[in-house]
């Protein structure tokens, strides 16, 4: 998969990338992240990459001309997508529909963003990493790449963490999980998942992830259609776990 990253601050997002699964990913030729600065294509001694808006306003926006110069100049995987708030919501279905793809590019923008002739002659579509202004677009393009890149076959080492965690087929949230030591300052891990009994530890682990998904995220439940009866006689046979 080839991602091109138009970004002011291309360390910022190189740097990122280059660690632990994402990094060893680059580094055997499953993902290719490469960046890309504007200010390269700035043709005045400043290497000004902004302007004040037309019209009046607070802020800088980004040239357009920098910006065209610098996509055009490597043949962006397509889709382009602009970072910007106003954007399709980045969620873990758009990362399914990214990772399906052979690549795509994604554009930062900086000050309080950028010319819109850009959005309308450069860009195949907009995303927003959630209902928050972020002073550029590099996080939330760092954000998307991990959670794309994770979704390549061969990327995690597990194959079916993406299948069953959260989000996934299940439509639910994980269920709690615990590692060694069973007890811990008296915290002990529930007794079903040391009982051995793997078909109770599967009911477990479902009604978990119901009780879960039911007290924090309610909306997920509707949009599946509700609680099936089977569901519903399991968040009575385990109580939920405690939480905070
Ligand atoms: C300070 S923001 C500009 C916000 C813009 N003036 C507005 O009100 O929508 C600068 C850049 O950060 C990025 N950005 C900010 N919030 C974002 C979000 N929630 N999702 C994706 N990108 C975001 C965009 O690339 C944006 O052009």
């Amino acid at each position: 998969m080839r991602i091109d990253v138009f970004t002011l601050f291309t360390d910022l997002v190189d740097g990122f990338c280059s660690h632990s699964l994402l990094g060893r990913a680059r580094e055997s030729g499953l993902v290719d992240v490469r960046c890309h600065d504007p200010r390269e294509h700035a043709h005045d001694v400043h290497r000004t990459v902004d302007d004040s808006p037309f019209g009046g306003g607070a802020g800088m926006l980004m040239r357009p001309e920098p910006l065209v110069e610098c996509i055009e100049s490597v043949e962006p995987r397509r889709p382009l997508l602009m970072l910007s708030p106003g954007g399709r919501r980045f969620d873990q279905a758009m990362a399914g529909e990214l990772a399906s793809l052979d690549g795509f590019s994604l554009l930062c923008g900086r000050y309080e963003g950028i010319d819109h002739r850009i959005r309308e002659h450069m860009v195949d579509g907009e995303v927003s990493v959630g209902d928050v202004v972020l002073a550029g677009g590099e996080v939330a393009a760092c954000l998307i790449i991990e959670a794309v890149t994770r979704l390549v076959p061969g990327v995690m080492g597990n194959a079916e963490g993406p299948v069953t965690e959260s989000f996934g087929e299940s439509g639910l949230l994980e269920e709690p999980q615990y590692t060694r030591p069973a007890e811990f300052r008296g915290w002990e891990v529930p007794e079903v998942l040391r009982s051995g009994d793997h078909a109770r530890i599967a009911r477990w682990r479902r009604a978990q992830a119901l009780h879960r998904t039911v007290t924090m995220r309610p909306d997920l439940i509707d949009a599946r259609g509700g609680l099936s009866d089977h569901e519903r006689r399991l968040l009575e046979e385990f109580p939920p776990v405690p939480y905070p």
